[in-house]
């Protein structure tokens, strides 16, 4: 199967007037990692000017020079970029940054920025930029919507060119750490922690270190009983802990760089230290301590929830789940664990408050986990841009009585008293042709690397590069793409759930509209509409979620009145004739923005039309087939939404548009 090299395509840039640079390359390194980083500004020079660079064993008249150097502040992955007369500059700590500036150049190149003022200093604001690939072993991925997995087929690990191209599109926007396999660990993944697979995956692991990104795996934590025979997978076992401390020493014999695992315990159905009563810390440090001997991590989810939800019971809330396990146990847990959050306290909703642990976990280690695998918005068919929506969750004070209390200085560690430690994005990848099913949805894979590496950057800038780089710095395209990707998000909130109610999608496969497909299961996500009125009391009446922000947000959200618009149905249950700060109806608000938003799409489509002699006919094609099917999907959504509301209610639209 072909591949194509998404953004790392290399186009060739013609009238580019520092061109001349990329004649000849300097350095005194060598390994691996500046091997591959001459090799990418080899064939970037071949394909982008075609022309050969060379590699001078002395300094060139003109050309680039990477050196190592040694400056604190540029800590392990930070780089410089300067021209000094005729010599562009490259200098870093350690390979690792070098080979960041030598994408950073590139990208810099492709985009045709002039180099002759160029003074480039660039640090990752995380340490841990990560992705978490839900991928099997018999090839199929969890909520994939690209194909099947590029690491596996048939129950093997494969690696080959496609996997080397995968770390070099990690390594190209800075990130620095994966999970290959998913984390629901079941039947054959279990047995990764087994020699069979170990050795395999020690060359998975060898090609990562070569492009700085670490390898991590997800792991069942009843492996002892699975694997090992044991009868018990209690944490406090005394065999359970010798079962792991040896399984451990095992594990990194046979890969000493491998980073660590992924925990998703005690949830949807995976085996976990409540089982044995005993709670999350007590699990995640047995693991901690058995791998902490090899520098190891063990990642371990906060997903954690009962997925069984008596609709009777209105005091019981999944959203509160995660805070209630974890938050008394701040400070139970060992330094070489890793709390990993997800943004919102459902489900990667198009839109969720942020979840409360944020700016209340002050001693324990912890990442935010967003999903770019477009499982609730839109699985890769519809476009949605979900970079602005990462922004606006970085940029959302947490009130944790800091200077710095945004969710970016949290995970950036800048927050003194907490201890965040990156961010994570559920991977939208798979083996098809354009590794991300909808061409335009890698904009979300390149956007998350460069948002994780940079909070400050902006959705825009960020879309604009990847324009450059993937298709064509022609005005008309950027233009028309920009406006296309940065309007896809509101748009698609727009003609699905309103107003932060979540879910109404088809129960199991997530796409498409269903309003009462999670009504009516056992699965706990309710938006509780009757013929008076729609959405869930968070407010202390109710399950008192709301109370468990920090202050003044915990008011804010706690009444009506003062709860975002955006939220109200997530915070709050309102009749149908309750007036938003926009000035309008929760229903009338509801008719409105399900016609626009579907009308917003037939405009989406045109737009696209309008780019047809500028794309390749191929990409063109497999997009506007994507587009079509977003219109009707939209224009579903639509009528189901107004229809059931129309019919729940019995209010007619004030603009008399047809609802069926
Ligand atoms: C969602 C998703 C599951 C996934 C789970 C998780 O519920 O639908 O497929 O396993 O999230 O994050 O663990």
């Amino acid at each position: 199967m072909s591949w194509e090299q998404a953004w790392l395509a290399y186009h060739c840039v013609v009238n580019y007037e520092d061109a001349s640079y990329f004649e000849a390359i300097y350095t005194l390194e060598s390994g691996k990692i500046i091997d591959n980083a001459l090799e990418e500004l080899r064939l970037a020079t071949n394909k982008m000017f075609g022309k050969s660079i060379a590699i001078e064993r002395s300094m060139p008249q003109k050309g680039i020079c990477l050196m190592l150097i040694e400056e604190i502040s540029l800590n392990e992955a930070g780089y410089k970029i300067e021209r000094k007369n005729n010599l562009i500059f490259l200098s870093a700590n350690t390979q690792k940054g070098l080979l960041y500036a030598v994408f950073a150049l590139l990208r810099l190149a492709a985009c045709k920025v002039s180099l002759s003022d160029v003074h480039l200093v660039s640090v990752p604001d995380k340490e841990f930029r990560m992705l978490n690939h839900w991928d099997n072993m018999d090839g199929s991925i969890e909520r994939g919507y690209s194909g099947n997995s590029f690491f596996f087929k048939d129950q093997k690990i494969e690696v080959n060119e496609r996997t080397k191209d995968y770390a070099r599109l990690l390594a190209s926007i800075g990130i620095n750490a994966t999970v290959i396999n998913n984390v629901n660990v079941r039947a054959e993944a279990t047995d990764f922690i087994t020699e069979p697979y170990l050795k395999q995956l020690r060359v998975l692991s060898d090609l990562f270190e070569s492009y700085g990104v670490k390898l991590f795996l997800s792991l069942n934590y009843a492996a002892c009983i699975d694997i090992g025979g044991i009868t018990t997978a209690d944490p406090l076992d005394k065999t359970v802990i010798s079962w792991w401390e040896e399984r451990m020493e095992l594990v990194y014999q046979h890969i000493p760089t491998l980073g660590g695992f992924l925990v998703k315990a005690d949830s949807e159905g995976r085996p976990g230290p409540f089982t044995y009563k005993r709670n999350q810390a007590d699990g995640a440090n047995m693991l901690a301590r058995a791998i902490a001997p090899y520098q190891g991590i063990i990642i371990w989810r906060c997903f954690v929830y009962n997925c069984q939800q008596d609709w009777r019971d209105k005091k019981i809330d999944r959203a509160r789940a995660a805070y209630d396990y974890f938050y008394d146990l701040d400070g139970e847990f060992l330094e070489n664990v890793i709390l990993q959050i997800k943004n919102g306290p459902i489900d990667f909703q198009v839109r969720e408050p942020f979840m409360p642990l944020f700016g209340k976990l002050k001693k324990t280690n912890h990442m935010m986990e967003v999903q770019i695998a477009q499982e609730y918005t839109g699985q890769q068919i519809d476009l949605c841009y979900l970079i602005p929506w990462f922004k606006e969750l970085l940029t959302s004070r947490t009130y944790c009585g800091e200077d710095k209390d945004t969710i970016a200085d949290l995970l950036e560690g800048k927050c003194c008293n907490h201890k965040g430690r990156g961010i994570v994005a559920v991977a939208n990848t798979g083996n098809d042709e354009n590794w991300t099913g909808h061409d335009l949805a890698a904009a979300n894979f390149y956007g998350f690397g460069r948002m994780a590496w940079d909070s400050k950057l902006s959705p825009e800038e960020i879309v604009k590069e990847w324009i450059s780089q993937t298709f064509s710095d022609k005005r008309e395209v950027v233009m028309v793409l920009t406006k296309l990707l940065m309007m896809s998000w509101p748009v698609y909130e727009k003609y699905t759930a309103p107003l932060g109610v979540g879910f109404m999608v088809t129960p199991s496969n997530h796409y498409g509209p269903n309003i009462d497909g999670y009504e009516y299961s056992k699965w706990g996500t309710y938006h509780r509409a009757d013929h008076f009125g729609i959405g869930v009391d968070r407010s202390l009446k109710g399950t008192g979620y709301a109370s468990l922000y920090n202050p003044p947000l915990a008011m804010q959200y706690e009444y009506a009145d003062t709860c975002p618009d955006e939220l109200l149905l997530f915070f709050h249950h309102v009749d149908y004739n309750h007036i938003l700060h926009n000035g309008k109806t929760v229903l009338q608000h509801i008719y409105d923005t399900h016609f626009e938003g579907a009308k917003k799409v037939e405009e989406m489509l045109s737009m696209w039309e309008q780019l047809k002699e500028s794309i390749s006919p191929e990409k063109y094609e497999r997009t506007l087939i994507r587009f079509q099917q977003q219109r009707n999907n939209a224009k579903e959504w639509c009528d189901q939404i107004n229809s059931y509301f129309y019919r729940k209610s019995g209010i007619a639209d004030q603009h008399q548009r047809p609802i069926y």
